[in-house]
């Protein structure tokens, strides 16, 4: 069943459920239908493609070496050698392929003219690691004072929320945001690769500058650095949170109910089997046969 189109359109499915690009992405300046539609079959093809090759693993959902492109794709992500308007299979340095490599959760992570740290650190966090934040229960923020120079989206987002940001108070949530967010400071609101930015306050300060992604990654096994989202991409496969944290979608999605006590069982088997060879056939087909799951799907 999962190796069949149909089994393949449930998965991509699941996959814009998981990393929430079903949400869609709006037009924006330099973003336009055309090309949000390539996006689109980019992530469709990219899944595809795993799910049917040789190596179906979440690895390699997240760190292929490969992505689908045509001419227009490729120009829009700065990639050349790549003509006509067919979508193909083209291997790509560690700037693309993958899931968070994907101009389509790029885009949808970013507000309308400028990349926003916090969308993107908290998709992460929540949808990747399953992490979830109270709502902000905070008083009244302090009013950030802005330096008299050209500053960079990062350092806007630190002085709003930052770790000095309101005496502190906003740090305790918001350390698991901003720098986990701004390891996809390359990609700009639109999905193109970037090695500089417009200052975030052009208008006053009309400069380009250096895109920072680097910064502590904090996870349940400790805190590592990490140079960009690629060393995310890398962790992901390899992490107790992340890998349970999929198993726990996947089971959310295909059944329709949340885990509870009854079915956690299995959500640990789903998760055990990651572990072990990453296999997504095999945690489709632990799931489909498990009695967790037949009870479920015939209860509803
Ligand atoms: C209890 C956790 C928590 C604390 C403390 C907290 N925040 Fe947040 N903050 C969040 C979450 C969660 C979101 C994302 C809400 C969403 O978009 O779903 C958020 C979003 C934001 C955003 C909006 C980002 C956007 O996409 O536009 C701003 C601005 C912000 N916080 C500022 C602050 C400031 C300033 C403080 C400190 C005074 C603070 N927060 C303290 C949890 C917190």
């Amino acid at each position: 069943m999962m190796r069949t189109d149909q089994g393949v359109e449930q998965f991509n499915r699941f996959v814009s459920y998981y990393i929430r690009t079903q949400r869609g992405v709006q037009e924006k300046p330099g973003l336009d239908e055309r090309m949000i539609q390539l996006m689109t079959q980019e992530q469709a093809l990219l899944t595809r493609e795993v799910m049917l090759g040789a190596e179906p693993t979440f690895d390699k959902l997240f760190n292929p070496g490969f992505t689908f492109l045509n001419q227009a794709l490729a120009e829009h992500y700065g990639i050349s050698g790549v003509t006509g308007t067919a979508l193909q299979k083209v291997g790509v340095d560690d700037k693309r392929g993958g899931l968070l490599h994907l101009g389509l959760f790029q885009a949808s992570t970013s507000d309308y003219a400028v990349t926003s740290l916090v969308k993107r650190g908290i998709t992460l966090r929540e949808q990747l690691f399953c992490r979830e934040f109270g709502a902000p229960v905070e008083a009244e923020p302090t009013e950030p004072t802005f330096p008299p120079r050209a500053i960079t989206t990062r350092e806007r987002w630190d002085l709003v929320n930052g770790e000095q940001a309101s005496g502190g108070r906003c740090w305790q949530c918001h350390q698991y945001m901003n720098d986990t967010g701004a390891s996809m400071e390359h990609y700009d609101a639109t999905g193109r690769y970037r090695q500089q930015e417009p200052a975030y306050n052009y208008t006053q300060f009309p400069q380009m500058l250096p895109i920072k992604s680097s910064g502590p990654f904090i996870g349940v096994d400790g805190t590592v650095p990490i140079e960009d989202v690629r060393d995310i991409s890398k962790l992901i496969p390899r992490n107790s949170a992340s890998l349970f944290c999929v198993a726990d979608s996947y089971f959310r999605f295909a059944s329709g109910n949340r885990s509870d006590e009854s079915t956690a069982a299995t959500v640990k088997a789903l998760t055990d089997g990651l572990k072990g060879n990453g296999s997504l056939p095999a945690m489709l087909r632990t799931l489909g046969t498990s009695n967790a799951f037949q009870f479920k799907t015939q209860r509803d």
